[in-house]
């Protein structure tokens, strides 16, 4: 299971007294070391261009993920803009053990989101998403729409201006009923492909990273 979002001493120990085996969320080195204390198995580790709900101050996967990697000694999956097997070998470098991707999925073949939608992430350029901050309640990283730069510019935003229309924007692929949570990394998704070949070309090319760097930077 993986928790997120939340307080992970609120439902860590039931979850493991039930035997399953849990993972929880992370935004900052903080939240990790709590998660860690509260007795997680393993983090999810998610920098600030992710798609979906975030920190207010939100911290790169470039910088946190090596940052939790130093100091804690659990299992790490990374998330946050990662698409493919270079940044799954870049993630792999900084310190995990797994990758999640977010946006990527959400825009592939199977996934049932509007095609309005998963178009808009294929045409989006890599600043093509906007970190909405409402006074109360988390902050999100959404599609950059006229809605979603007026909900920038308007942080006493209420949170179900953010959350109102989100059938809408799901499976009508109205963009500007809501908000159309996704990260930055959408500036490097080019098509809709199904999901068996974003893994098979994920680890072919993660495999092809590594040797490369082996190659270039060991051979002596
Ligand atoms: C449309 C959408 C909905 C999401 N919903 C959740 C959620 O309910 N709970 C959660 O922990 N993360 C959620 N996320 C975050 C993803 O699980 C993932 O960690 C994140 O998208 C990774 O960053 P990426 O978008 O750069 O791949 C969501 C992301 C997107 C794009």
């Amino acid at each position: 299971v993986t928790t997120s979002a939340g307080d992970p001493t609120k439902y860590t120990r039931a979850l493991k007294d039930a035997g399953l085996t849990v993972f929880h969320v992370v935004p900052t080195l903080r939240a990790a070391q709590k998660a860690v204390d509260a007795g997680v198995d393993g983090l999810v580790v998610e920098g600030g261009e992710g798609g979906g709900f975030k920190n207010h101050r939100e911290v790169s996967t470039m910088v946190l993920l090596p940052l939790v990697r130093d100091r804690l000694d659990v299992p790490i999956i990374a998330a946050g803009g990662i698409c493919d097997g270079v940044s799954m070998a870049a993630a792999f470098a900084l310190g995990a053990e797994g990758v999640q991707m977010g946006t990527r999925m959400v825009s592939s073949l199977e996934s049932p989101i509007h095609e309005n939608w998963k178009n808009a992430i294929v045409a989006a350029p890599e600043t093509g998403t906007v970190m909405l901050k409402p006074e109360k309640g988390p902050a999100l990283r959404a599609l950059r729409t006229q809605r979603s730069e007026r909900l920038e510019r308007e942080p006493n935003t209420a949170m179900f201006e953010l959350g109102d229309g989100v059938r809408r924007v799901y499976f009508e692929g109205d963009l500007e009923a809501g908000v159309a949570l996704s990260g930055q990394v959408a500036g490097r998704i080019e098509a809709i492909v199904p999901v068996a070949d974003v893994i098979a070309r994920t680890v072919r090319e993660f495999h092809e990273t590594v040797e490369a760097l082996a190659k270039n930077h060991l051979e002596r």
